[in-house]
């Protein structure tokens, strides 16, 4: 009887704390923020597909009673700019409105309220919100969140087509420059080309990123022991934008690319 009865007291209790946690969560700025709360600065940059952590830390008296402390984490809609929450944890609540954001229990205790994210999506990017409260003080941060993409770059040869061919895939934002230079045994540095190049418009990807071609047209006798380079110009690379391609010397088989095909079209 009186466990019973001390433990609808502790629920009651509880589902106070919460009532009183959320209030105080929700309360429109009018008492003063007494909690510093420090973001990653004024914009975060994440890879996509990649686990994202948008940075939040509570600053002041640490550890943290993690009992007395609510998180809530939310992203402004584009659309009507009202904050759509992401994730919250107060008491023992924790709930994820986008599937396997996260606040790491352990991190909170030492005043790091940092959003996990899993699979960062190029639609998420946007401004997101931290806002902490230690009862009875309160915090907030917003950091803008940009999901960006690096090209994955290659360079072949089109041996029917007499070019040489560089693409860029899966790319964001979608600037890109693809500039195309020589190496030849006259000239120590690489010399910039820019006639007999043709780059295509960027084509998207289910995904929001997208891919772009450049293609080099050789002439009608092959050039030997030369090297060509393509260099991709992203914001993020995350390999370097150069890739080289030598031509063999006289007599021997190409680098690469498409394998020479007999007239027969046998299979080898
Ligand atoms: C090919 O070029 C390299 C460097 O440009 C040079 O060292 C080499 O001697 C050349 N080979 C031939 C067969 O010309
Ligand atoms: C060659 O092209 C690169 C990339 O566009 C550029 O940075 C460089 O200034 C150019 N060099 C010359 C000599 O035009
Ligand atoms: C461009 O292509 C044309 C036709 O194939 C060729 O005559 C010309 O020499 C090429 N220009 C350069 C710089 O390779
Ligand atoms: C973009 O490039 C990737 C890799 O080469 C390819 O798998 C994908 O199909 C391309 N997307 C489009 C729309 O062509
Ligand atoms: C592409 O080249 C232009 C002109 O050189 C430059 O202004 C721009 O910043 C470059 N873009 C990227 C993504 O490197
Ligand atoms: C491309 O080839 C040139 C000349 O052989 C060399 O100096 C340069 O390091 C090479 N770059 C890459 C990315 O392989």
């Amino acid at each position: 009887m009186a466990a019973d009865a001390e433990a609808a007291a502790a629920r009651t209790l509880c589902g106070f704390v919460r009532t009183l946690l959320v209030l105080v969560l929700e309360l429109p700025a009018l008492i003063a923020e007494s909690l510093r709360v420090e973001m990653a600065g004024k914009t975060q940059t994440v890879l996509l597909n990649h686990n994202a952590i948008i940075s939040c830390k509570v600053l002041g008296s640490l550890p943290l009673n993690i009992k007395n402390v609510g998180v809530i984490w939310s992203r402004k809609n584009p659309v009507d700019g009202t904050d759509v929450t992401v994730f919250e944890l107060y008491g023992d609540h924790r709930e994820a409105f986008r599937s396997g954001a996260s606040v790491s229990l352990q991190g909170l205790a030492k005043g790091d309220a940092s959003l996990q994210l899993p699979e960062v999506q190029l639609s998420e990017a946007g401004e997101y919100r931290c806002k902490v409260v230690n009862t009875p003080d309160r915090g907030q941060g917003t950091v803008l969140l940009k999901v960006v993409a690096c090209p994955v770059s290659s360079l072949s040869v089109e041996e029917a087509k007499q070019r040489l061919l560089c693409e860029a895939s899966g790319f964001y934002p979608k600037n890109i420059n693809i500039t195309w230079c020589k190496w030849s045994q006259e000239n120590s540095q690489c010399v910039n080309i820019s006639e007999n190049v043709t780059t295509n418009a960027a084509i998207a990807n289910e995904d929001n990123t997208f891919n772009v071609t450049s293609s080099l047209k050789l002439k009608r006798s092959l050039e030997h022991n030369v090297t060509y380079q393509c260099r991709v110009e992203h914001v993020f690379l995350c390999t370097p934008g150069r890739r080289n391609i030598t031509m063999p010397e006289n007599g021997k088989d190409l680098p690469g690319g498409v394998p020479h095909s007999s007239p027969g079209g046998g299979i080898m």
